[in-house]
């Protein structure tokens, strides 16, 4: 059993990176419900939807998970304020903007945030901590095969109209080369906040190794040849 960080400053880091993690997972929730309404919007068959709305239930574990994690080094309860709903919270419904929301939402970012909770998890020496982000990263997985699915569905019903935006966006995503953080700040790994240099490397490994594999295969599908990524 690890003791807790005896470090106030390393404390209140704690505190914000699981606010922060757990006020994104809640906001998944609202993603689910939206993506659940998308699916209606295109007709898409129940099985996804059932998907879609336990992925929702997992989102809502998520997020009290990393809220308890906020509480525990915050030393006072932590919780979600209302979420802002102001604007256009549906955007366009049409078959191709719901898979483009899909691919970029559940494909590419869950895939990214499944790898970095088990890096999280690997390289963390507290049990809550390491209970926590070994549920959310194996229903992150999960959740980006749900958006494969879909995607691959949405394709099937749209064919070359569905297919070319959904090409574009996989291309556009592959191509994201983002910046090379500097240096890391203090290590606080032991309880599950990665540095920003492993964040950046697990990110562009999972473009390459996971995500480009994936695309290519399924844009082979449909006989559409996607170029290798870097
Ligand atoms: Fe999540
Ligand atoms: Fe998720």
């Amino acid at each position: 059993m690890t003791a807790d960080s005896e470090d106030p400053a390393q404390r209140a880091r704690l505190a914000d990176h699981w606010t922060r993690q757990a006020l994104a997972e809640h906001a998944s929730v609202a993603s689910f419900a939206r993506f659940a309404l998308h699916l209606m919007a295109v007709g898409a068959p129940p099985d996804l939807l059932v998907a879609t709305h336990q992925a929702g239930l997992d989102e809502i574990e998520h997020a009290r998970l990393c809220f308890r994690l906020a509480g525990r080094f915050a030393g006072a309860p932590v919780g979600p304020g209302p979420l802002p709903m102001g604007g256009d919270v549906l955007g366009p419904t049409d078959l191709a903007s719901v898979a483009v929301a899909a691919l970029e939402e559940a494909c590419v970012g869950e895939t990214l945030a499944a790898l970095e909770a088990a890096e999280a998890r690997d390289r963390s020496a507290d049990p809550e901590v390491r209970a926590a982000l070994t549920t959310i990263a194996d229903d992150e997985a999960r959740h980006a095969e749900l958006g494969w699915r879909f995607v691959r569905w949405a394709v099937q019903q749209g064919g070359v109209a569905v297919l070319d935006p959904v090409s574009a966006a996989l291309r556009r995503a592959l191509a994201v080369r983002e910046p090379e953080p500097h240096g890391d700040g203090p290590d606080d790994a032991a309880f599950g906040r990665l540095g920003a240099h492993p964040v950046w490397r697990i990110r562009r490994r999972g473009r390459v190794e996971l995500l480009a594999p994936v695309a290519r295969a399924l844009l082979a599908e449909f006989g559409v040849q996607l170029q290798s990524a870097r």
